[in-house]
């Protein structure tokens, strides 16, 4: 595996890679990995011909009281699973080569951003939108990986690519959870062992809302509650919010209909943590 720090050196190897016919799967990350990283890694070296993950700490899409400088930071261990993981190239740029002086481009995504965690995080997704822009070029990937963790992360980077005519196809994996079900996350580095155990209400809430509608209960709020009722059985935990969406638009309609496609998105906060989860399911 090799570690690639500049733009240009990365943005070479790429375009030999396209050169000589083969295929680029790209998994970017923030690092601090875990088994929800690797399995993508897994996935990407699977799917294509040459594997490459980046690892950057995007500092436009944290807001001002965000956790940007406190974000777990363990180089060394991502780079031995990277290699464990049978990547290829390892792209860490700093923020000065992603981000030079004089630096004046954004983008600015629309409608999909504008609910939930758009509305909790101002700017986080143009953010995201940026730095994927700037890496899918960088790297140009045949095919691209993302966690259904952040579940409108993933809406969000198929309108950008979509939008912006980026030939890059996205693939979604399924969330991986520890045991106890808890979704696993960079941001559980900043929980403690109790803590750890009582945010799993926030995935048991899940099963609570998936058992309502496999009996056949199709009204939003009916559902709000349900997980609402759930979580607030652990008085460690702060909602921030709880959606209830149709899965595609992430619109609220107050009646679902049988087959609708729909999903349940948590944010909460364990002490200082705020952690998100969600689940798709289909309406009976
Ligand atoms: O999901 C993440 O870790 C980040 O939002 C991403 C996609 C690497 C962009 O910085």
């Amino acid at each position: 595996m090799q570690i690639i720090k500049t733009v240009a050196e990365m943005q070479m190897i790429s375009a030999q890679i396209k050169k000589s016919g083969q295929t680029i799967g790209f998994v970017p990350t923030m690092g601090a990995l875990h088994n929800g990283h690797l399995s993508l890694f897994d996935k990407a070296r699977q799917k294509a011909d040459v594997a490459i993950a980046s690892i950057f700490v995007n500092p436009t899409q944290f807001g001002p009281n965000e956790d940007y400088e406190k974000y777990p930071r363990t180089l060394e261990a991502d780079s031995e699973a990277a290699i464990k993981h049978n990547i290829d190239y390892i792209f860490i740029p700093s923020v000065q080569e992603m981000y030079p002086e004089g630096y004046s481009t954004y983008v600015n995504i629309k409608n999909i951003t504008e609910v939930v965690e758009g509305i909790k995080r101002p700017g986080h997704f143009n953010g995201v939108g940026v730095v994927l822009t700037k890496l899918f070029n960088i790297v140009a990937p045949d095919y691209a990986f993302f966690g259904q963790k952040d579940y409108q992360q993933t809406l969000v980077v198929k309108q950008l690519v979509k939008d912006l005519n980026i030939p890059v196809e996205i693939f979604v994996e399924p969330t991986v959870r520890l045991e106890n079900g808890l979704a696993m996350s960079s941001r559980n580095k900043y929980l403690s062992e109790e803590e750890r155990e009582r945010a799993t209400i926030i995935y048991k809430s899940l099963i609570e809302a998936k058992a309502a509608i496999q009996e056949g209960i199709k009204n939003r709020l009916e559902l709000v509650k349900i997980v609402t009722n759930k979580l607030n059985k652990e008085p460690k935990i702060k909602i921030d919010y709880v959606c209830v969406a149709l899965a595609d638009s992430l619109k609220e309609v107050d009646q679902f209909k049988s087959n609708d496609n729909i999903v349940i998105l948590i944010a909460a906060y364990m002490g200082n943590t705020r952690l998100i989860d969600n689940m798709l399911l289909t309406i009976i």
